[in-house]
């Protein structure tokens, strides 16, 4: 049985102050949640003090970026080790506005999954196709660029470090998610996939998380689907109790 992973991305909102006070207000609201893997991910700055206002927790802490290397002259990078050091379990690597602002490519996706693994992460690796690509019936053979890239030279042993999430562009922030059938097509298609790539075993066990508009009323049909392992969620994921009700979905 693969543990569901739900994650929280902020993405590039609240102040030192706002992040722990939602992670102080989501405590009690997750505490007694069993089985389910809970992260939240603030920006960098904020990392460290939310690390501190949920020690001793469930909530683990991912950051949502990184650099490929350990340190050296690289201004205004983040090291995968530093990540570690500020309290990180999990960082989130190629997310759509990363690859669609930043310049993030498979390759670049790749070495960083590397570092992250080296450095006892756990790397949340992010694939998705646009609006564009689905009506082009691009959607499988971009996924199969992202993944083949993203996870190049990646074991089977590495992989158990590694969460996979489809979050398809058209779907990120705009209320409109995928339905379960669109996104569990896509998760059935990566899990085969991995298959093919690492082996059944790694296949069975890799937790493949859905992003774009999760909500605490459409998680739970999304979470019934057979490949469908968690939820990475970004504007709902900024309450507490909303980000509780996702958590909390079996409940
Ligand atoms: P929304 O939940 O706001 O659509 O964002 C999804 C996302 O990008 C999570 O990484």
């Amino acid at each position: 049985m693969r543990t569901p992973v739900i994650a929280g991305n902020w993405k590039l909102f609240k102040t030192i102050a706002e992040a722990t006070s939602l992670v102080n207000d989501l405590k009690p609201l997750v505490s007694g949640t069993a089985g389910v893997e809970i992260v939240v991910a603030p920006v960098f700055t904020a990392l460290s003090r939310v690390a501190e206002a949920s020690a001793g927790s469930n909530i683990r802490l991912a950051a949502q970026d990184c650099f490929w290397e350990e340190e050296g002259a690289f201004t205004g990078e983040v090291a995968p080790k530093l990540l570690k050091d500020a309290g990180c379990s999990h960082v989130i690597i190629g997310h759509s506005e990363r690859r669609q602002y930043f310049g993030e490519t498979d390759e670049s996706v790749n070495k960083k999954v590397k570092a992250a693994i080296g450095a006892g992460l756990t790397a949340i690796v992010c694939v998705g196709e646009t609006l564009a690509e689905r009506e082009a019936d691009k959607t499988f053979a971009v996924i199969e660029t992202q993944v083949r890239g993203g996870l190049a030279d990646i074991t089977a042993e590495s992989l158990k470090q590694v969460v996979i999430a489809y979050e398809p562009v058209w779907a990120i922030g705009t209320g409109k998610t995928a339905s379960d059938a669109q996104a569990q097509e896509v998760h059935a298609f990566i899990r085969c996939l991995v298959a093919k790539l690492l082996g059944q075993p790694s296949a069975d066990a890799v937790r493949i998380l859905y992003g774009g508009s999760v909500k605490p009323d459409n998680v739970k049909g999304l979470m019934a689907q057979a490949d469908i392992d968690g939820a990475l969620v970004g504007g709902a994921s900024l309450k507490a109790d909303s980000f509780a009700a996702i958590v909390n979905y079996a409940g």
